[in-house]
């Protein structure tokens, strides 16, 4: 997802949660049950772990891991959050920085805020209540999301525990109302990009919404209480499989792979928003693209956001790769997406970063389980799509073939390929 809107006007992204053919074809078959993993918290040494926390004067050595499941069939990840003594599943995504999850009674509305069936927004499990020591006095949470969903609510404050790291009294939302694309499963989002992307608004009304009081979110607290260790690391699988965050430090499964470095860029989102000595989202510059071979070396900013399902590049990019398959992919400008017959043949495609070309698979190429597919049209949505803007958004379909680590306190991203 997951543009809060300032960096959507920037941006000027179109449609990133999930391809909007992706959400059509979802059969919201998905119970919670079957997706509530319990939550593992285990302790691992971090083998050469140790040597990306070198700058951190007084390394812990223990990380902190839980499990990811799939939901929006299989368009997003989510994790287990324990806010105020209660278990929720919800959006593990890197591209954001709130955690917030829907108040028992949240109103469902359309994306013109007219009022609209809850089936419509498929709602996980609410929040009963209000917050312990109640909400934030004129204050307002109010997030839209780059695919077009909107959140709004009230802040609070609540002890909150994700993969066993707790921190107490947490800043977080409750959602009254909705404009949401559910499947019943995910109760909210918790956000893992900066500081600076927070959305907690001054005084009452939503609509107001230019200048936010940035609060330190739960990684933020978590890193400044020294709970952990200033770097992260996710491993996503395609599939229901052992898709896992690890906090303070990387992957115990991985802790021995070659990682390939690059710095966090500091990029401007909005003049008024955000400062150009702060890094927001996780933004890096790969080296370049191979394309069926060949290398091309362009220069684009990518974010690495696991909130997004797709892998969106630079216009002319993106052509390119579609016009690279056998057939060439169409774009299908009622769905607003590249599509292609459900069989045709992809090319080689990878980003390179670092000095190391990670491929994607021709499945993340060109998904084609029952998800991907355009019930209109009957083709399938390609994993690359045009960004609409001069970044690329490094989503699912990009990030299942890296192990990815996010070194907060290096200001660095690291990857490693992640074969199966
Ligand atoms: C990890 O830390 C514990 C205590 O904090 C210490 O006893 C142990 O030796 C450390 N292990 C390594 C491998 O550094
Ligand atoms: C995940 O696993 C469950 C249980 O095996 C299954 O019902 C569900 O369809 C799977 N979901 C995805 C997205 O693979
Ligand atoms: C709107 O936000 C501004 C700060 O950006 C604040 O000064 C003003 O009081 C707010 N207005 C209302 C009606 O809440
Ligand atoms: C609410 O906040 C706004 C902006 O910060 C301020 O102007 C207004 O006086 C506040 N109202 C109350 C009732 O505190
Ligand atoms: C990506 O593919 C190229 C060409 O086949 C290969 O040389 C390279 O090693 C691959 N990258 C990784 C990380 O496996």
């Amino acid at each position: 997802m997951i543009f809060s809107v300032g960096a959507l006007a920037l941006l000027a992204l179109q449609s990133v949660h999930a391809a909007p053919s992706l959400q059509k074809a979802s059969s919201r078959g998905v119970k919670a049950s079957e997706h509530t993993l319990a939550l593992k918290p285990v302790s691992v040494k971090p083998g050469s772990s140790r040597e990306l926390l070198s700058r951190v004067a007084k390394a812990k050595n223990t990380t902190h891991s839980a499990s990811l499941n799939v939901v929006d069939e299989g368009g997003a990840y989510a994790i287990e959050a324990n806010l105020g003594g209660k278990n929720f599943d919800v959006i593990f995504d890197t591209g954001s920085s709130d955690l917030w999850v829907f108040k028992s009674g949240v109103k469902c509305v359309t994306g013109t805020g007219h009022p609209a069936a809850a089936s419509q927004c498929g709602f996980g499990p609410e929040f009963k209540g209000n917050f312990q020591g109640g909400s934030i006095k004129n204050e307002t949470f109010y997030i839209a999301y780059a695919d077009g969903e909107q959140l709004i609510g009230t802040l609070g404050y609540e002890d909150v525990t994700i993969a066993g790291v707790k921190v107490k009294k947490q800043e977080m939302a409750l959602v009254d109302e909705a404009y949401w694309e559910g499947d019943g499963t995910a109760s909210g989002i918790v956000g893992f990009a900066s500081k600076y992307l927070t959305n907690a608004f001054p005084g009452t009304m939503p609509s107001n919404n230019t200048q936010p009081l940035h609060y330190n979110n739960f990684i933020t607290n978590a890193v400044n209480s020294k709970a952990i260790d200033p770097v992260f690391g996710v491993v996503l699988e395609r599939n229901n499989g052992s898709s896992s965050v690890t906090l303070g430090g990387v992957p115990a499964a991985f802790a021995n792979a070659k990682y390939a470095t690059t710095k966090l860029q500091k990029i401007e989102i909005s003049p008024h928003l955000i400062e150009k000595t702060q890094y927001t989202y996780y933004t890096i510059t790969p080296d370049g693209v191979v394309l069926n071979g060949e290398s091309k070396s362009t220069s684009f900013a990518g974010i690495v956001d696991t909130g997004t399902t797709l892998l969106y590049l630079p216009e002319a990019m993106a052509e390119a790769v579609n016009a690279a398959f056998d057939p060439p992919s169409q774009y299908i400008k009622a769905a607003g997406v590249y599509e292609n017959d459900c069989n045709a043949k992809p090319p080689t495609f990878g980003i390179t970063i670092g000095g190391t070309t990670f491929n994607l698979t021709s499945e993340d190429l060109l998904p084609t389980g029952a998800e991907a597919k355009d019930p209109m049209t009957g083709g399938c949505v390609v994993g690359v799509q045009p960004s609409g803007s001069t970044y690329a958004i490094l989503g699912d379909r990009f990030l299942v073939n890296t192990v990815a680590v996010f070194d907060i306190g290096a200001e660095e991203m690291k990857f490693a390929a992640h074969s199966y």
